[in-house]
């Protein structure tokens, strides 16, 4: 297949690419190397991984002459749209430009696919749509009406605009809500790279709360197999939703003791009230990842945080 992928320099981003390659896809990659969340010389890094297997350009989905421009000059059979601007906090302070990227962005490469006749559309949409709740597991099936963050909002709108472009033109569209992502290549504002970074200088690692909010972490290879058998399957014209996680919690205070392990060190803990935006627990039903997909994520945090960790000391 050729697939067209954004965000290709991003850390989920290029380990897909680096998966579809090596599976015979061809990839033609779109990144602006956004400094929101963390400088363009990592994102670099990300992509340099990838030599030359990838055909890339430097732009921006807003622009959307460009995103023409690219579907003009290929026939993409499928667009996986991971590139966003990701996170719960920083949402908090810009919520117009995540408005605009995420939703506006997304809807121009749906628009570039009514326009050029691809129907596959593949999303990257996220937990967070299911907003502060208690109830767990989160299922598909759940309202998700209340998003807790500019961020979370801006996720489910794309989704929304997904269903809406399959039923009015035809288009297969899968959001993949993932659950917290960790690996090598983790974004470093992510608690869990961060929380590493801070222990091995020495310094204080912010602690909301009691330590007993609770994750559902997943490690990267396991997303990729969802997102891989996702676009395997999304043909037809049907909007389809699923959670990727880990299916599995893990509370704060345990994964910072995951995280000393793995670093060998001790955290100093800084602790701070709850923070706005943040929701007490995420934990998915993967039931129909895996009726659908076969999705059977492998990796348990214990595993994953030392493959992190491994990679994480290697790192200058
Ligand atoms: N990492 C997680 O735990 C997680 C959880 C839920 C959802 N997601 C979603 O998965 C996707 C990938 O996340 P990630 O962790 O790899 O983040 P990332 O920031 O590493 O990757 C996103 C990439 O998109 C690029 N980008 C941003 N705006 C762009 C624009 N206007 N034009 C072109 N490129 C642009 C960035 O430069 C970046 O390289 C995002 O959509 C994110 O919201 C991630």
């Amino acid at each position: 297949m050729k697939i067209f992928l954004t965000g290709v320099a991003g850390f989920i981003g290029s380990h897909l690419a680096a998966r579809l390659v090596a599976r015979g896809d061809s990839v033609v990659g779109l990144d602006n190397f956004d400094e929101t969340l963390y400088p363009a010389p990592l994102h670099r890094r990300n992509l340099a991984l990838l030599g030359d297997t990838v055909d890339f350009t430097e732009g921006d989905f807003l622009d959307a002459d460009l995103v023409e421009r690219l579907f003009a000059a290929h026939r993409f059979d499928a667009v996986i749209h991971l590139g966003a601007l990701a996170g719960v906090r920083p949402s908090l302070a810009q919520p117009k430009r995540y408005q605009r990227v995420n939703i506006e962005g997304t809807l121009n490469l749906l628009e570039a696919c009514r326009a050029h006749a691809v129907n596959r559309f593949v999303f990257a949409s996220s937990s967070s749509v299911y907003g502060a709740r208690n109830e767990v597991p989160f299922r598909e099936t759940d309202p998700a009406v209340k998003p807790a963050s500019p961020y979370a909002a801006s996720k489910r709108a794309g989704e929304l605009f997904c269903s809406n472009y399959s039923d009015l033109y035809a288009i297969a569209t899968s959001a993949l809500r993932f659950f917290t992502v960790y690996g090598p290549r983790q974004r470093p504002e992510m608690a869990i790279h961060k929380f590493a970074r801070l222990i091995r200088e020495g310094k204080p690692v912010p602690f909301y709360g009691d330590g007993s909010t609770a994750r559902d972490y997943t490690f990267i290879d396991d997303i990729i197999d969802g997102v891989v058998a996702s676009l395997d399957q999304c043909q037809g014209g049907a909007h389809r939703v699923y959670n990727l996680g880990g299916s599995r919690t893990t509370t704060l205070a345990r994964l910072v003791e995951l995280i000393e392990a793995g670093v060998g060190k001790q955290a100093i803990l800084d602790r701070q009230p709850d923070q706005p935006g943040d929701v007490p627990i995420t934990y998915a039903d993967v039931t129909h990842a895996a009726r659908d997909l076969d999705y059977a994520p492998k990796v348990p945090i214990e595993d994953g945080i030392a493959r992190f960790c491994a990679w994480f000391k290697e790192q200058p």
